[in-house]
């Protein structure tokens, strides 16, 4: 027993030792930062979801719209449907409720057909801004339909042009009088960027249908319910570490019954609760915490859900609608079952099959655990009492079940302020690890504000700068932000997590700009801040080093340098970032003693261009990086051009 307890002392020693060690080997300058600072932020606005990243092509597939969705646009359970009885075919449609094909997902259509004419009698749908589809490409198409006639119906599902051309089919027969899901393979013939799918009965009777679905099979990985595959392969290309979801604003909601409730989010989609997108649309759930968790497994990132903090949106009904409710708290009766969603959150991404949420999780396909790490809370919500009290109750009913699980915590939707300050003290009477600030900002703002993080307090919260921007998509605006990212990664310590938001804009439905990456049906166009993410996400380091970059700038234009220097102790890589936002090129000095022996063959990357053009869907190589060999040594000078960033990078023969 004696011996096996001085053994047990023994490794102690070693492993405190070690890991000390490992702290010392470090030199003065240098400090470790975090592993998972750049990722993304994922929210449903500007279509980023339904008409984005879902790869689902059916709009308002389960007849779920309602004028509340939209209402200047007066939506509705034929929104985006029409009703088509060509050929001298007649007979009734309505819009039905009593006997749906789950509760979650009350609306339907009945087609009463009297006369089918030559053609038959149905429904077309337009999709989003039209159906896209390639020749040779086969297309999973679904419905639920139930018969109400006692013949049984023949059916016929095309893939129309504009001009008529069906350049895809599929028939199939009604078979009972219960819901039933049809399904079919229907490959295209051409390529199109805008066909309609129609559905039609062929014959005389009555029948119900919802859920009409159509997916490509090229979705990102070929997951079935799965993602737009060139658009989520814009994402993955960024290999962010972390990806934030589903917002935003839309976790929150506008209005209580509006918040995000992540149950609704998963099982057969049919089964889904649908609801109002408080960016003026409407959100299918098919995009859901399944899909979620798995885009994130997929592209190795680490998933970053938040969750509201039982409180709606304190612009509820007021910024977005007349007559609005502002912040409310769900009533107190109704907080433990709501800790418990969240507790049972926890359980779906990370518990054992064997467990009520894990086995649902193992249901979806998925036995293995997500292995969630973060937890964001809130979303720039006002720092009332109501709001805290509830916060607080769910962060110790967290932290007591799930101490392993880092909570984000939430200041307001600004870099000070009155949210901002009440935030971050009542963040560091809890204790909460990491809080999440926003703030969307002037690319000046951002220039005038290189130091903001140098004088944070070390043994306070961490930071999440869960969303920014500068406001703009031209190479200024990206440079701004590619000289902030330095002084994130310079303070890599105290800032744990930073992601650019938002993230997506489906052109001609954006309702916030500037966004990442804009989109149509056919086109996925980085903008130029998409290229700077992505040359930090893609060169992140563990270790950052001070002193070793300097430039000559004049005072005048002493925020127009900035530079970062990090490693990346797995590859050994030394990485400079170095940006010049001025419109003279100027000279930095590099001073690599110390960091190991250097690889005099290196890479530099440079992107720059004219400050105040941009990477448009018509003009998308504008300024895009490039990149080239590079004499590296210990000490050496780089000309930096007017308005660039350059990432220079340099294997170390010292190893790791
Ligand atoms: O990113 C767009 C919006 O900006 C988010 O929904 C919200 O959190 C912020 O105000």
């Amino acid at each position: 027993m004696v011996r096996k307890l001085s053994l047990l002392v023994v490794a102690f020693v070693c492993i405190a030792f070690i890991v000390s060690a490992q702290q010392s080997a470090l030199p003065a300058n240098a400090k470790r930062i975090s592993p998972d600072l750049f990722g993304i932020f994922f929210e449903d606005i500007n279509y980023a979801a339904d008409g984005g990243l879902y790869g689902e092509l059916i709009q308002n597939r389960s007849f779920e719209y309602t004028p509340n969705d939209n209402q200047s646009n007066n939506w509705n359970s034929l929104t985006s449907w029409r009703y088509i009885t060509k050929g001298y075919g007649y007979g009734t449609i309505s819009v039905e409720t009593t006997l749906p094909v789950h509760a979650n997902n009350p609306h339907y259509v009945v087609l009463n057909v009297e006369e089918e004419g030559q053609e038959g009698v149905g429904l077309t749908n337009s999709g989003f801004d039209g159906i896209v589809v390639r020749a040779g490409e086969k297309y999973d198409f679904s419905v639920f339909v139930r018969q109400f006639s006692d013949k049984p119906i023949p059916m016929q599902v095309k893939l129309k042009s504009k001009n008529g051309t069906v350049c895809g089919e599929a028939a199939f027969t009604t078979e009972t009088k219960d819901w039933k899901k049809y399904t079919a393979t229907i490959t295209s013939t051409l390529s199109d960027d805008s066909v309609s799918l129609s559905i039609v009965a062929t014959d005389k009777g009555k029948l119900a249908l919802d859920v009409v679905s159509l997916f490509s099979q090229q979705t990102f990985k070929n997951r079935t319910n799965g993602l737009r595959a060139d658009l989520a392969q814009s994402i993955a290309d960024l290999k962010p570490k972390f990806i934030r979801f589903p917002g935003g604003c839309l976790v929150h909601g506008d209005g209580l019954g509006n918040m995000y409730r992540w149950k609704n989010t998963i099982g057969p989609i049919e089964q889904r609760v649908e609801q109002r997108n408080i960016w003026n649309y409407h959100q299918s759930a098919g995009l859901g915490y399944f899909e979620y968790f798995q885009f994130c497994e997929d592209i190795g990132a680490k998933p970053l859900p938040v969750v509201p903090a039982a409180v709606s949106c304190q612009n509820s009904g007021g910024t977005w609608r007349i007559g609005g409710t502002g912040q409310r708290g769900l009533p107190m009766n109704e907080i433990q079952e709501y800790i418990q969603e969240i507790l049972d959150l926890i359980e779906y991404a990370n518990g054992p099959i064997t467990s009520t949420w894990g086995a649902k999780r193992a249901a979806a396909g998925h036995p293995k655990p997500f292995n969630l790490e973060y937890l964001g809370v809130g979303n720039e919500d006002k720092i009332t009492p109501v709001f805290m009290e509830r916060f607080k109750m769910i962060y110790d009913a967290v932290r007591a079940k799930h101490p392993e699980i880092t909570l984000v915590g939430t200041v307001g939707p600004a870099p000070q302020g009155e949210d901002f300050e009440q935030g971050w003290k009542f963040a560091n009477q809890l204790a909460v690890a990491v809080v999440d600030e926003h703030y969307y900002e002037k690319p000046e703002w951002f220039l005038d504000n290189l130091k903001r993080y140098d004088t944070y307090d070390r043994k306070a919260s961490q930071v999440y700068l869960g969303e920014y921007a500068s406001r703009g998509n031209k190479f200024f605006n990206a440079l701004a932000e590619a000289a902030y990212m330095t002084s994130l990664e310079r303070n890599g310590d105290v800032v744990k997590l930073a992601s650019y938001a938002p993230l997506l804009g489906r052109k001609g439905h954006t309702q916030w700009n500037p966004n990442l990456i804009y989109f149509t049906g056919t086109q996925v166009c980085p903008t130029v801040n998409y290229y700077v993410q992505q040359l930090f996400s893609t060169n992140q380091g563990d270790v950052q080093f001070s002193n070793v970059i300097s430039s000559s700038l004049s005072d005048d234009t002493k925020n127009a340098f900035a530079a970062s220097c990090v490693k990346n102790t797995k590859t050994g890589d030394i990485i400079l970032k170095l940006v010049n936002a001025g419109s003279t090129s100027t000279q930095a000095r590099v001073n690599l003693s110390g960091l190991g022996s250097i690889n005099r063959v290196a890479t530099s990357t440079v992107l720059t261009g004219d400050p105040t053009t941009e990477n448009t869907c018509d003009n998308p190589q504008n300024v895009v990086p490039k990149t080239s060999s590079f004499n590296a040594s210990k000490s050496f000078t780089y000309d930096a051009p007017a308005y660039s960033l350059t990432i220079i990078r340099i294997k170390t023969t010292s190893g790791k």
